[in-house]
């Protein structure tokens, strides 16, 4: 497959999941575990262009395809892109543990939908679970990358 651009290969058991190859066979530890069961988020990755929870596919259903994770986001430079700055400047953040697939997520529905409405981020990113920041500033985040006032979040 190609991951971030560069071509990789790996022997994997047929019982691999794409998020275990990612952190263990190529060492991208920025794809998380959180639950394993599909319900969590924290494992949201881009396989040939569409959003993908990597625990809930195995590797092998990936090969070939073209594969982003969190670590392929930043610009060439190496500086954030506009959405992972937008998580830093509005707060979107506080353990981390939740971001990289926040981030995968929202940069696939602003791809989708460059103008969301608060609702609409909302609603895109309800299979990404966040246990610390009440997602007010992550909307916060979303809204300010897609180039909205980001004055008034109201609570869902
Ligand atoms: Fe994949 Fe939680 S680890 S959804
Ligand atoms: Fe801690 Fe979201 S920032 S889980």
């Amino acid at each position: 497959m190609i991951v971030n651009g560069t071509p990789v290969s790996g022997d994997v058991e047929g019982r691999t999941l794409l998020v275990d190859f990612l952190r263990d066979d190529l060492h991208l530890t920025g794809t998380h575990v959180g639950c394993d069961t599909s319900q969590c988020g924290a494992c949201t990755v881009h396989v040939n262009g569409l959003s993908v929870k990597a625990c809930t596919i195995f590797a092998i259903e990936a090969d070939g395809a073209a594969v982003l994770t969190i670590e392929g986001m930043a610009k060439d430079d190496g500086t954030l892109s506009a959405l992972q700055q937008a998580f830093q400047d509005h707060h979107g953040l506080q353990c981390g543990f939740c971001t990289p697939g926040m981030v995968m997520s929202a940069a696939m529905l602003l791809k989708e939908n460059p103008k969301p409405t608060q609702a609409d981020v909302r609603t895109y990113l309800e299979g990404n679970l966040c246990r610390c920041t009440g997602y007010h500033n992550i909307v916060k985040a979303v809204m300010a990358a897609s180039g909205q006032d980001v004055g008034a979040v109201a609570a869902a």
